[in-house]
């Protein structure tokens, strides 16, 4: 594929290419037990991620800062410096526990090369122009999706998010701490905020839309209003052996009729989708009857709601079947995204630039969702063979990795004009 329609762009980075980038870090926070990768928030694989970032744009000239949230921002600027109505690109470097290696880092290695397609073209960009990488976009180690960006935009009360903790019990406050983070300084960012004049994130498609419709890119229309809450079912703990059938209280078997009831409300509703996919018994041995279980529950739906419903209709049939077990069951939300639809205007500035290009919605949820209600904001998905995601099996061909950050590069051209 043709590259550049300007200067020779500097020979440190005029051979990389998305695929290249992705296999300099296929080596990193690969999982030997589950397959795939895991990556959670300020592990060392994520934090080698971020090193590897950093390297990488600052031999394109970049300046990077690390945002009082964690997020990372590696500005092309505008000559003057100004940082008004500027442009963003990103994603996120970390990922589910067994993710794949797109999920996230397809939209910053795309960026990368985006940013090295752009400076080919142009001497100097007309709009600021900032690849960013959010922090716990999967909220895989303290619960809350897209922490990074729901601090940066008020949309998490900061006391909550220093209080969350990780399955080892550390807050994430100490967390931040020891990442070089002061705590007491995470929140709402209105300075950033207001320097971003349009978001863009490339990502892979987490479902079958481009597969069915035989095009390698999608812009974005939508994407379903989704939360977690967290249930936790209490018994009593016991004896395997010595405990007859009749006397148990057993939070285990509550919580598999729980997720049995689960399954069964969301086939029962239109377009839900209802989730468990982590379940920890407490203490967890063979031959202990769990004295609590916690379990994990996704819910997503186009109208909100709907899902308001849903999850309400859920907590009662926990409770019926807690009490039928001898148990009693508490739900809380851990958090809740609305349904977005990504802005109207930018959406139609893309398809001028990518004409070809059908528009799709997702069940997915992304930093760019909680940005929408702030920024214009808009998605580009590259198309995934396998239609599966949050898996080892998540997948994207060379060819259409490499067309979608020149879907990018055009695409931001376009917003420059
Ligand atoms: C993140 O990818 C989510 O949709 O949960
Ligand atoms: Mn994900
Ligand atoms: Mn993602």
């Amino acid at each position: 594929m043709t590259r550049g329609m300007g200067t020779t762009p500097p020979p440190s980075v005029s051979a990389a290419t998305v695929t290249g980038l992705l296999s300099e870090i296929a080596g990193t926070g690969t999982d030997a037990l589950r397959g795939g990768y895991t990556r959670p928030v300020y592990s060392t694989a994520e934090l080698d991620l971020r090193h590897w970032f950093i390297e990488q744009v600052t031999k394109r000239g970049l300046t990077v800062e690390t945002d009082r949230n964690g997020a990372i921002w590696a500005w092309w600027d505008v000559p003057g410096g100004d940082r008004s109505n500027s442009l963003v690109t990103g994603s996120h470097l970390d990922s589910v526990p067994g993710g794949g290696a797109f999920d996230g880092p397809l939209g910053v290695a795309s960026a990368l090369v985006a940013v090295d397609i752009l400076k080919a073209r142009l001497a100097t960009p007309t709009r600021p122009l900032a690849v960013v990488v959010f922090p716990e976009e999967e909220g895989s180690r303290f619960g809350v999706a897209c922490l990074g960006s729901r601090l940066m935009t008020g949309a998490i009360d900061p006391d909550k998010a220093r209080n969350l903790r990780d399955p080892d019990g550390s807050t994430f406050a100490d967390v931040a701490r020891a990442n070089g983070l002061d705590p007491r300084f995470i929140g709402r960012d209105d300075k950033l905020l207001g320097q971003i004049g349009a978001f863009v994130e490339l990502h892979v498609e987490q479902g079958r839309g481009l597969i069915d419709l035989n095009q390698p890119i999608a812009i974005a229309s939508s994407i379903l209003g989704h939360g977690r809450w967290r249930l936790s079912v209490q018994g009593q703990g016991n004896h395997a052996g010595t405990t007859l059938m009749a006397d148990r209280h057993d939070p285990m078997v509550s919580a598999s009729r729980m997720v049995v009831a689960i399954r069964d409300t969301a086939r029962n509703q239109a377009h839900a989708r209802a989730t468990v996919g982590r379940l920890q018994p407490v203490p967890g041995g063979t031959n202990v009857i769990a004295s609590r279980v916690d379990f994990w529950l996704d819910v997503r739906h186009p109208d909100d709601a709907v899902t308001a419903a849903v999850v309400e209709s859920i907590h009662a049939q926990a409770q019926v079947i807690a009490a039928e077990e001898g148990c009693r069951v508490e739900l809380r939300e851990e958090s809740l995204s609305p349904t977005v639809h990504f802005d109207p205007g930018l959406q139609k500035e893309l398809q001028r630039a990518l004409p070809q290009a059908p528009v799709l919605d997702t069940g997915a949820g992304h930093d760019a969702g909680v940005l929408a209600p702030f920024v214009p904001t808009a998605m580009v998905f590259v198309r995934n063979p396998s239609g599966v995601s949050h898996s080892p099996e998540e997948h994207v061909v060379d060819d259409d990795a490499e067309t979608g950050a020149e879907t990018l590069a055009d695409a931001l051209q376009g917003l420059m004009a």
